[in-house]
């Protein structure tokens, strides 16, 4: 019987392979949400990574998640690019869902990016609204740092613990730099609170009225076990939602995911132009 070495050393093993693959050291890590994924397009002498090449990494099962990792560079800085993401709904174990996060944070990434497409429950978001995340609700019944704690994923002093804080998961000066870009192009930036579900269903209309009552903005299916990871090993999190339809009850529609990635396709030149605005702030 052979059986996997641990967390830590896969997560190195894989870290490993991609160096011998470019000598770029990425200062940003960037996971691309559904519908999101053409902002790899962006990225300058791209060097493209299948998930499938990578040993270890989780493979998605959904369509708009592509599947490559991409080192290269955004306005002259340094990035990797998660085009797509895993999720808890499809069966994977949260190791497995954050594994990428910590590959990312391996590979000397100091800021991480989550992207995703998420549900409005606040009534003023419309479709192709863009949110930057001020704070999570994690409703999925579990936690990415469940297991054994591993201190050697820590990247300062202040990380790498069994127990950590999650005040500052995401810090408002990242925040206020994508306000800011935002403004600059035209439009407003807004602020919410994602509150995240195991899925894969959408909510029922008296879930959502409940999630609002408990402070939601937006409802989605990932992020907050990435950040949770990210936190865990000392890397500070800008979170940007794409509401792509409002939340079950607050009106009257039935919700697609064709509909989440058509949205998506909308605004995508939109949203490259803020992520390549806010990169070099960072
Ligand atoms: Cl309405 N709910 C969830 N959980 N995820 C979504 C969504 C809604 N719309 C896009 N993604």
């Amino acid at each position: 019987m052979t059986s996997l070495p641990d967390l830590y050393t896969r997560a190195q093993s894989a870290a490993a392979y991609i160096r011998t693959l470019t000598p770029l050291v990425p200062a940003v890590g960037i996971i691309l949400g559904s519908g999101l994924g053409s902002f790899a397009s962006a990225v300058e002498n791209p060097v493209t990574i299948p998930y499938a090449t990578i040993p270890h990494f989780p493979q998605s099962t959904v369509e708009g998640h592509s599947g490559n990792l991409i080192l290269g560079t955004i306005a002259g800085v340094p990035v990797a690019v998660m085009q797509g993401r895993v999720h808890a709904y499809e069966g994977y174990t949260m190791p497995e869902v954050t594994f990428p996060t910590r590959v990312l944070g391996l590979l000397g990434c100091k800021t991480l990016i989550v992207t995703n497409a998420a549900g409005g429950i606040k009534p003023t978001y419309k479709p192709g609204s863009l949110v930057a995340i001020s704070d999570h609700i994690n409703l999925t019944g579990t936690n990415a740092a469940l297991g054994p704690n591993e201190p050697r994923f820590a990247t300062n002093e202040t990380s790498g613990y069994r127990f950590f804080d999650m005040t500052t998961a995401y810090p408002a000066a990242l925040r206020a730099i994508a306000v800011e870009e935002a403004a600059k192009q035209g439009y407003i930036l807004e602020e919410g609170v994602y509150l995240a579900v195991l899925g894969p269903s959408y909510e029922t209309a008296a879930e959502i009225r409940a999630f609002r009552t408990l402070g939601a903005d937006l409802v989605g299916m990932s992020t907050v076990h990435e950040v949770i990871i990210a936190r865990h090993m000392g890397i500070p999190v800008l979170g940007l939602s794409l509401v792509t339809n409002p939340a079950a009850g607050v009106s009257n529609e039935v919700i697609h995911h064709e509909e989440v990635m058509d949205i998506g396709r909308q605004v995508e030149s939109r949203f490259s132009a803020l992520l390549t605005a806010i990169i070099p702030r960072l």
